[in-house]
């Protein structure tokens, strides 16, 4: 595997091979990888021939300045995982690479709506962050396919829409979220979690699955479904955000008839911010 620190030597290195017609895979992350992260590795693999993965730890996507410095940095770990799932490329840009006029005076691309509801409600400023970097490293790998995580469903929506509306020629792969033995969405957060809180964290999964359940046997009164899982959240030590039943394709207030469905919660445990979702599809 090569790695890369420049926007020039990527040119320079992916410029012969687009010209020989090789199809590019592209998985962005912010590092400290995991088997969801490598999840989408593998996914990519099977998209293209070659496989490029971006290591950025973006800070204008971070609406808290604690969060960003605590954010864990594992660069060597992260190296060999990479090497060892066939990855060609690493792309693992300074700053000035990614902001070169800074960060505060550099273009931003902003969907509007989609980044304001849910996660964007109570992280402000978040989704233009990653709109921002993700259109910005797209434009300078320029990959035929990229692959992201329906962990992040909210990111995945915005994406799929910054792409349509900017009519980047790129394909949008997803991959279902990737889970510990007891259900908990893999994060690279997870690892702020005491002993006690990680026993309690895959409560927020199996919320889920019970409201679920409740949809899918025909319970039809959405608003209480939410009001009961965030109930059984905050009873079982959560500081709950939200819990949502939305439509699947652009998250809009799900009507009783509506057949796609997402089911979405952010909570909070201790200092650990936590989110899940969960599909349903009714027939
Ligand atoms: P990061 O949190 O590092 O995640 C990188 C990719 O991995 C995202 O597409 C995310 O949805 C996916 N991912 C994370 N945990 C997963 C899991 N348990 N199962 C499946 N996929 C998972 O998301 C970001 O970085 C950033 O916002 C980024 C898109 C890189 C822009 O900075």
């Amino acid at each position: 595997m090569q790695t890369v620190h420049t926007v020039t030597a990527l040119r320079d290195t992916l410029g012969p091979l687009r010209s020989a017609g090789k199809r590019i895979a592209f998985v962005p992350t912010m590092g400290n990888l995991h088997d969801g992260h490598l999840q989408l590795v593998r996914q990519a693999r099977h998209l293209a021939q070659h496989v490029i993965v971006s290591i950025f730890v973006n800070p204008l996507q971070f609406n808290d300045k604690q969060d960003f410095s605590a954010y864990p940095v594992t660069l060597a770990e992260d190296v060999c995982k990479l090497a060892e799932n066939d990855v060609d490329i690493l792309f693992h840009p300074g700053m000035e690479q990614i902001y070169p006029q800074g960060m505060e005076q550099s273009t931003r691309v902003e969907v509007p709506g989609l980044s304001d509801i849910l996660c964007g409600h109570y992280r402000p400023g978040h989704f233009v962050g990653v709109t921002t970097v993700v259109a910005r490293l797209f434009n300078i790998v320029q990959p035929d396919v990229a692959v992201f995580g329906e962990k992040d469903y909210q990111q995945l929506a915005i994406i799929r829409r910054m792409v349509a509306d900017l009519c980047f020629p790129i394909d949008i792969a997803s991959v279902a979220t990737v889970r510990e033995s007891d259900g908990l969405a893999m994060s690279s957060r997870n690892r702020y979690l005491s002993q006690e809180e990680r026993s309690c964290a895959a409560q927020l999964y199996r919320t889920l699955q019970a409201a679920r359940d409740h949809i899918l046997q025909g319970d039809t009164d959405y608003r209480q479904v939410e009001t009961t899982a965030m109930a059984a959240l905050d009873k079982a030590g959560f500081r709950t955000e939200y819990v949502a039943i939305r439509h699947a394709d652009d998250l809009r207030d799900a009507a009783a008839g509506e057949r796609h469905l997402i089911l979405l919660a952010a909570a909070w445990l201790g200092k650990t911010r936590l989110i899940d979702n969960l599909l349903i599809e009714k027939h």
